[in-house]
């Protein structure tokens, strides 16, 4: 698997920690558009090969940057694309060379709070449920299918740091489980319904 993160890469420590090199998973490439990002160093520590492929160095050409990352990743040996705190969007043509096995992690109950700030908005609301999705990418905004979701109740949250921890710790659990069903082959969507993805022993059997 590749992991992409703009950031901190806390989800992508997790995955270090909890799947690299067990049960079949090997994280082979991390690759950012911030060449400042944390998530680079934590990849280095891990001896798992980087690369930056930043807005700038492709002219603000988007499918440019994703067809060269989609290609330094292929290059790498992924087969399936984690986006951990991944700060873009990927374009159809990256999509189309990791077909169903691009996924992507996001700190609310989707299709509620898509988009930046989620926990922001979320308190903004006035919420008292919480939660994180682990859905697949398509090309917009968080609006992908989802495969996993967990909630936490917080009836007196107020601000952001009454909800990130809580948050980060269903998140540092979910992705490395979604990624050992996908190691397994127990994830997919099912083909009577575009949206439905079937997880687990569901995913194996035949359809009802
Ligand atoms: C996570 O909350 C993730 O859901 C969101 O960005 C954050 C990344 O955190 N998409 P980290 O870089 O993995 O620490």
């Amino acid at each position: 698997m590749a992991v992409l993160a703009s950031g901190v890469g806390t989800n992508l420590q997790a995955l270090i920690d909890q799947v690299h090199g067990r049960d079949g998973v090997r994280i082979v490439a991390v690759a950012s558009d911030n060449p400042e990002a944390q998530a680079l160093e934590r990849a280095a520590a891990a001896e798992i090969p980087t690369a930056v492929f930043g807005r700038q160095d492709f002219r603000g050409d988007r499918r440019a940057r994703d067809r060269a990352m989609a290609g330094w990743l292929r290059e790498q040996g992924a087969q399936l694309v984690v986006m951990a705190g991944y700060m873009q969007l990927v374009c159809e043509e990256f999509l189309d060379r990791f077909p169903d096995a691009v996924i992507n992690i996001h700190p609310s109950l989707l299709p509620a709070f898509a988009g930046l700030d989620a926990v922001g908005q979320a308190l903004a609301y006035g919420v008292k449920l919480f939660g994180v999705t682990v859905h697949y990418a398509d090309p917009g905004a968080d609006s992908g299918p989802v495969i996993m979701q967990r909630a936490v109740s917080l009836p007196d949250a107020r601000e952001p740091a009454d909800v990130v921890p809580h948050l980060q710790a269903l998140e540092h659990q979910m992705l490395p489980e979604v990624v050992r069903l996908f190691a397994r082959g127990a994830v997919r969507i099912a083909s009577t319904h575009p949206r439905r993805v079937l997880v687990g022993p569901l995913a194996v059997l035949p359809e009802r």
